[in-house]
């Protein structure tokens, strides 16, 4: 057969595989929630703006309704949107949507060897063990206060230190915000200026800045044609490298000082487990395992609560009436004590802020995916076990049956009549059901105490005027990064002559 015969044959033979997979694909896509028309290969990607997925995500949501189905490639991923279809799911058949979706993006490093991306049996294991060991280190409790006080000091510090000048905030709660999750997870805090904790808060930062661009959009829907194609999503995996070697470097000084009867963090806990499940030839705790989890919870726990807090600052400038009343808050509870944890039952108005904050910051978009653990019925719908699902979060925070006027910032959405902190089920900031955040009361403690003693110390002062400040999101993806911007930190006593 001469050569223009053969590729003939082959290009035959091409379409026709295509098209037959096109067909299956089209007859399955016939039984799911509607959604628009996918296109051989590229799926639904042209419906994207790749910029933007969420809004391109809430346009569909507008077209389609609360549950709707887009193809990355030809792999069909539903989406649930609004309060209603995501407490139905997530929160009223918990069990079945307990499984993770693949998420390539850390699937192709971790392979699932880790806490948030495994399923079954190993991930109930280890989110329990995790979950055990945060509180026993004092997650929720007072020790863990005392760790966020302390980090909280060493801020103050090194804020002062820029003398009133203009001043971009993003690195300093980084430092802090990591510091307190490595003091849990490896026994010890770092000094701001150690060379290796400055290289780890840039490679979390990077990480996140490459997944929540367009480059990090395309490897985790498209990993298959991406993994070949060079490009800013490549320096990820170096990313990781690089954090999993200074994982493993602190894991191999724990195995040298390991005292089994008096464990210092999360990796000596893990390493006495693994000890006492030696024989257990199915057990689920190794030295990856160990090193892939604490990878996972460094990112969680640093980057959403990093990002929240500096949503936070970003919002008290932009809203200066908001920021007097909080002002006013902190005067009449805190005085000129440090801030305690409970202190916030007394401070309704603080509360609601950084509630709202969270509600209209949004840091989470698109949650994490979820997958079907069995067949499972939803509204008029049987949708097979292993099935993958998006939570569309932004849709739930920007719900109008939920919420007044969603678009506006507005604390008291979290306010009674009463005056009284009021609770609103739709914030799902940290999902909802039984993947849901299990940092959550970490964060809202840290979140707490860093905001108080912050602005206990300092008035905050914005170099433009709220009308002049944006506070766009600067990367859309599986987080929303919030701008950079900068203010003046006046110390309390000078700005109040
Ligand atoms: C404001 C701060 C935070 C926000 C908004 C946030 C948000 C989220 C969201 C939306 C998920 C996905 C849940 C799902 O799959 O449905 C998640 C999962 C997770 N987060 Fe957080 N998180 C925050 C802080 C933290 C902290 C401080 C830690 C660490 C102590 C942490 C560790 C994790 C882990 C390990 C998972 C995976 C859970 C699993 O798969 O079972 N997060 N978080």
């Amino acid at each position: 057969m001469d050569f223009y015969s053969l590729s003939t044959v082959l290009l035959v033979i091409l379409i026709t595989c295509l098209l037959a997979k096109y067909t299956r694909m089209m007859l399955e896509k016939a039984k799911l929630p509607p959604g628009p028309t996918p296109l051989p290969i590229i799926g639904t990607l042209y419906k994207m703006n790749l910029n933007n997925v969420v809004r391109s995500l809430m346009e569909l949501h507008k077209t389609f309704g609360d549950i709707f189905t887009i193809y990355e490639g030809n792999r069909p991923c539903v989406v649930l949107c609004g309060y209603k279809a995501i407490k139905e799911t997530l929160i009223d058949k918990a069990e079945e949507f307990s499984g993770r979706g693949y998420f390539p993006l850390f699937y192709d490093y971790s392979k699932g060897d880790d806490l948030v991306f495994s399923n079954g049996e190993k991930w109930k294991e280890l989110r329990h063990f995790t979950h055990l060991t945060l509180t026993n280190f004092g997650m929720g409790k007072r020790s863990i206060e005392e760790r966020i006080k302390e980090e909280a000091e060493h801020l103050i510090e090194l804020l002062k230190k820029t003398n009133g000048s203009p001043t971009d905030p993003k690195l300093h709660i980084h430092y802090s915000v990591c510091n307190l999750i490595c003091s849990v997870m490896f026994g010890k805090r770092f000094d701001y200026q150690d060379e290796e904790f400055q290289n780890l808060i840039h490679w979390l930062q990077d990480s996140f800045r490459i997944m929540s661009n367009p480059w990090g959009l395309m490897y985790n829907a498209y990993p298959w044609f991406m993994k070949y194609i060079p490009g800013p999503h490549k320096q990820l995996m170096k990313n990781y490298t690089f954090i999993t070697d200074l994982i493993r470097k602190r894991v191999e000084n724990n195995i040298k000082s390991l005292d089994s009867n008096n464990p210092r963090d999360y990796i000596d806990c893990f390493l006495i487990k693994m000890k006492k499940e030696e024989k257990n030839s199915a057990t689920y705790y190794h030295h990856n395992t160990l090193v892939m989890s604490i990878m996972m919870v460094l990112f969680g726990g640093t980057e959403a609560v990093s990002n929240t807090l500096i949503f936070i600052f970003l919002l008290l400038i932009k809203h200066p009436n908001v920021a007097e009343k909080v002002y006013k808050e902190i005067d009449n509870v805190i005085g000129h004590r440090p801030p305690n944890y409970e202190d916030r039952l007394k401070m309704p108005y603080t509360e609601a802020f950084i509630h709202e904050v969270q509600r209209f910051a949004d840091v989470a978009p698109l949650s994490l995916p979820h997958e079907l653990t069995k067949d499972t019925q939803i509204r008029n719908y049987t949708f097979r076990k292993g099935t993958v699902f998006l939570t569309l979060l932004t849709s739930v925070h920007y719900d109008k049956t939920q919420f007044n006027n969603p678009t506006n910032f507005h604390p008291n959405n979290f306010l009674g009549e009463d005056g009284k902190f009021k609770k609103n089920n739709a914030l799902m900031a940290f999902s909802a059901g039984k993947r849901i955040c299990p940092g959550l009361s970490l964060a809202l403690m840290e979140m707490f105490l860093f905001f108080t003693t912050m602005l206990q110390n300092f008035t905050i002062k914005s170099l433009v005027s709220p009308e002049d400040i944006s506070i766009d999101p600067v990367g859309v993806g599986l987080a929303h990064i919030p701008p950079n911007y900068e203010f003046c930190l006046l110390p309390r006593s000078y700005s109040e002559e």
